[in-house]
This record gives structure tokens, sequence and C-alpha cells, in this order.
């Protein structure tokens, strides 16, 4: 199966997101990737639920909303209310993580949850069920442009195998150091939907790099 695409406006110039969303649109991609960060779990601070909703106002695109939120239980609601279709939280954020998973749901919106590299799939094994997003990080949240670390994508396959064998459901993606050079192996573990920030925003045309990235 050909991956999804999400670019990650995280590597979109912030003062024209409008044009960034019609870019990721002309593409033909599939979904628009949302990185919110609070400076706290990770660094930087980059954009909160209202950015979301002025978004959702401009496209019908799916929204795969990324929450580098420390204790994002505050602001599930808000996030959900805003319009995502996909909401991830990370399991290193939050001790209740099952209850946050659920109450997502319970708002409408598809709940997903995030590894960072240090993380074990292991890590997550009990709440596999309830989720139906597994974003595997691949590079340390926090930035655009780094490199990928190749042993993450060795949890992808494991996700994989876990997804058979219990007849689960999930989608997994892969968030980080993707781009032409990577694309390759980041394909062979079985990824279902890959995030793409500066290898999209950053190439000097993005629909041929997006040809590239769907292996055309
Ligand atoms: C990093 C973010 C990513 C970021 C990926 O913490 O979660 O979504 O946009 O950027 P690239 O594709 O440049 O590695
Ligand atoms: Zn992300």
């Amino acid at each position: 199966m050909v991956p999804l695409l999400a670019p990650s406006i995280l590597s979109a110039n912030f003062t024209d997101i409008a044009g960034a969303v019609r870019l990721i649109e002309s593409t033909g991609s599939d979904w628009i990737h949302l990185d919110i960060m609070d400076g706290s779990f990770v660094p930087p601070i980059t954009f909160g639920s209202q950015m979301l909703a002025d978004i959702r106002s401009i496209t019908s695109l799916p929204l795969d909303v990324h929450l580098m939120i420390d204790r994002p239980e505050r602001h599930v609601e808000s996030f959900c209310a805003a319009g995502a279709d996909y909401l991830t939280v990370h399991a290193e954020a939050s001790v209740h993580l099952h209850r946050i998973l659920q109450s997502i749901r319970d708002l409408g919106v598809k709940p997903g949850v995030s590894i960072v590299p240090s993380t074990p799939v292991d890590g997550i094994s009990e709440i596999l069920s309830e989720v139906d997003l597994v974003l595997v990080m691949s590079v340390n949240p926090g930035y655009g442009g780094q490199k990928i670390i190749p042993s993450t994508l060795a949890k992808v396959e494991r996700l994989v195998r876990i997804r058979e064998e219990r007849s689960l459901s999930y989608k997994i993606s892969i968030d980080g150091g993707v781009n032409r050079t990577t694309i390759e192996d980041v394909r062979k573990s079985g990824v279902d939907v890959i995030v793409a920030g500066s290898a999209f925003f950053n190439a000097e045309d993005s629909a041929a790099e997006v040809a590239i990235l769907r292996g055309h």
C-alpha cells in the first residue's frame, strides 16, 4: 500500500499559513500535520487551537494534530472543538493515557498516541486497542530538519506485526527526517502515513518532492 502523505506546516512560513495550506492541497497530499509545542514538553512554542480552527475553516483535508505538550488532558477539549480529525498525545506526557484517549474518542475525534525515540513499543502495548493512530517519532521532537534515527523504523515494523497478531486497525505514522534520501527505508518499514516538514516546504518544487516521496 502506498503511504499517505502529511506535510507538516511546522516548516511553513507562519506569515502565510493560507498559502501553505493551498500548496499542500495543490500537491494532492492526503493530510495536514500540525505540530503543537508548549515550551515545556519540548523547548519551542508553536501555536494553539485558534490556528487549528482557522486552518479548519479553509480546508477539508484531514487535520492530523500532534500535541507535544505536557498534561495534554488540559487541552483535549479545545483541540477537538477546533476541528482536529486525529488528535495525538505523547505517551510520555501524561500518566493517565487511557483516560485521555477515551475522552478524545468521546468527543468524536480519532485518538492517536505518539512515542519519542527512547520509548519502546512495549510502553504503549496496553493502549494499542484504544487508538486509531500510532505516531512513531523518528527524531527527538521539537524541531524540523533533523536526521532520522534509523532504529525507530524497527518500531514501525514491530507495530505492523502487533496489529496483525491482535487484529487491530490503527494506522502507523512516522514523523521526522523523512526525505528523498531516507524514503526508501521508511517505506520498507510498512508505515501507513508519512509526515514531512522540511522536505516538503524547503523543496523548490513541492509537487515534485511529493512525487518522489510517493515513489513515482
Ligand atoms: C518535530 C515534528 C515534526 C516536524 C518534522 O518535532 O513533530 O512533525 O515537522 O519535520 P521534518 O520533516 O523536517 O523532520
Ligand atoms: Zn509532528
